[in-house]
């Protein structure tokens, strides 16, 4: 027997806190008996109905965007004891980062628990798009910036070529503001695209996958995937 909220929230459904504003409010049914009382212990051969909708014993799978801070680590778990991105969601789901970004690293990021979509998300054959932002200091030469665009050489393999602009350069603080469009994933890649052309990144920020982006989020904030945004995902990624 296990709680209500935890067995909603272990479905996929919604979050603990979602499935116990559910049950208080009177949306949920325990074998055609409405329940509105939190804590009460149900089995998983009970029938539990959200708003008449039955709920399956599967798992479902979930996907989530998150709007990933500074200072967090994309894993599941550190051995340091540092937050990760997995401890910003509030869900009982054993879910897990799609690719990563670095510690400093900020911007979207998908988590979920289907293991078939983040592969096919991260594989360079399936050529989805990621849009980062990075401010380098020094100024981009025309040379460099057509070396970025036509691929360098990075841990001993040449990158795809990618899209690159500037966006900026503030001669005051010699820096440069540039955005890249890559659909590869590689190991630290955007700082070491441009350590190729002795350039150091002071910040960056990924601000789209494909055609997700960040709006109406603010950083720490998440939000589960649409069904049409899955779909799409899904459709992007060859699956
Ligand atoms: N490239 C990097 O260097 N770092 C990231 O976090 C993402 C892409």
């Amino acid at each position: 027997m296990e709680r209500l909220q935890k067995i909603i929230a272990e479905s996929g459904y919604t979050s603990r806190r979602k499935a116990e504003e559910l049950i208080r409010t009177g949306h949920v049914k325990v074998n055609g008996v409405t329940v509105s009382e939190l804590g009460t212990k149900v089995s998983v051969n009970d029938m539990i109905e959200i708003d008449g909708e039955i709920l399956t014993k599967e798992e479902q799978k979930v996907y989530y965007l998150l709007y990933k801070p500074r200072g967090v680590v994309t894993t599941t778990s550190d051995d340091k004891h540092r937050k990760t991105v997995v401890d910003l969601i509030d869900t009982n789901i054993r879910i897990y980062p799609v690719g990563r970004l670095d510690y400093d690293t900020t911007g979207i990021l998908l988590l979920t628990n289907d293991g078939i979509f983040a592969n096919a998300m991260m594989h360079p054959k399936n050529k989805i798009d990621k849009r980062y932002i990075a401010k380098v200091n020094g100024f981009i030469s025309k040379d460099q910036l057509l070396k970025l665009q036509q691929g360098v050489l990075i841990d001993g393999k040449m990158t795809a070529k990618s899209q690159v602009r500037i966006k900026r350069y503030d001669k005051k603080t010699n820096t440069s503001i540039v955005e890249l469009v890559i659909h590869e994933g590689r190991n630290h890649q955007v700082k070491k695209m441009f350590e190729t052309i002795g350039l150091t990144v002071l910040k960056l920020k990924r601000e789209q996958i494909s055609f997700l982006n960040l709006s109406g989020l603010k950083s720490g904030e998440y939000r589960m995937l649409n069904p049409k945004e899955i779909k799409k995902l899904y459709n992007e990624a060859n699956l």
